[in-house]
């Protein structure tokens, strides 16, 4: 069932002289299965949004819908937030900082015993999770303290994906890492697409929207800028925007308009370009 947000505002620092309006009555919807890519200037409440989805904080009015959980700005209607919480999990930026077990497979199996497990089959469900994220058995006992910063922030990622939420919210999940670390998270992203998962991505990279967004929600100074798919928006002008265009997107754009008639909507990759182009015939 998707994430419906219907009219949600919401204000910080309510009712004091530094009151600020993070978010001005927005509405829009996650589709399952999607990876919605949440993008937008700093300050203009992406953060903001995403820890309304599973009640880290509630609307100041309107209300979101997470299957059958609704979200409202009276906290006593808001049952089930643990339940809600295992179904739409979030990362936040820099989860590595939350970690904290003496080894990794211990980190990754907490969520778990949180939740009532016992502690052999919930580190069971830890080792098939740290499978996912590409770490093998020889960091099973290893510190988390003690790796790479790509390798904790899979481990912190595991510690979500253990508890097999059906929607996955991430923050800025690559920011930090280097080229290696940041395609192996992205990678991870497709894949858990592909194993059905919905995935909400907050990011600033353009090139993370044009090569694995399937929708994208744009925000400016709390309001919906843009909603709909990522082709569409780099048609906008990047001065309506204020956005970088990614160069494959503006490079396959003047093949077009130079007459090489190339499928916009279908190229999110290089190879997609290139396989496009080696299947025309010459003139
Ligand atoms: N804890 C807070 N107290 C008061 N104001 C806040 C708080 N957190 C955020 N804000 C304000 O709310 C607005 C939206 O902030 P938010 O963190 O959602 O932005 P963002 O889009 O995530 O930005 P960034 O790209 O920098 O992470 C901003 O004006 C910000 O200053
Ligand atoms: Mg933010």
């Amino acid at each position: 069932m998707p994430v419906k947000v219907k009219n949600v505002s919401f204000s910080y620092l309510v009712k004091t002289p530094n009151e600020v309006k993070a978010l001005d009555d927005v509405s829009f919807e996650i589709k399952d299965n999607s990876i919605t890519t949440i993008i937008g200037h700093t300050g203009s409440g992406k953060s903001t949004i995403i820890q309304l989805f599973n009640a880290l904080m509630v609307p100041s009015s309107g209300e979101i819908e997470v299957d059958d959980f609704v979200i409202t700005s009276n906290p006593k209607k808001n049952k089930r937030i643990k339940e809600l919480r295992r179904h739409i999990a979030s990362i936040f930026q820099f989860p590595e900082y939350q970690l904290f077990e003496e080894t990794v497979e211990k980190d990754v199996a907490f969520g778990l015993k949180n939740y009532g497990m016992k502690e052999p089959e919930a580190i069971e469900k830890a080792h098939k999770a740290l499978k996912l994220v590409g770490l093998d058995e020889t960091f099973y006992k290893r510190s988390p303290f003690e790796l790479s910063g790509g390798e904790k922030r899979r481990v912190a990622i595991a510690g979500i994906l253990v508890l097999n939420p059906d929607i996955l919210i991430m923050d800025e999940p690559t920011a930090g890492l280097d080229p290696a670390g940041t395609k192996i998270v992205l990678d991870l992203i497709q894949s858990l697409h592909n194993q059905g998962k919905t995935i909400i991505l907050v990011t600033h990279d353009m090139n993370v929207v044009l090569n694995y967004a399937t929708d994208v929600i744009a925000l400016k100074n709390g309001k919906v800028s843009f909603d709909g798919k990522p082709s569409n928006l780099f048609e906008l002008s990047s001065e309506d925007l204020a956005l970088e265009v990614p160069p494959l997107y503006a490079f396959s754009k003047m093949l077009y308009d130079k007459g090489i008639k190339v499928d916009i909507e279908n190229i999110r990759t290089l190879d997609d370009l290139l396989n496009q182009l080696k299947g025309m015939k010459h003139e």
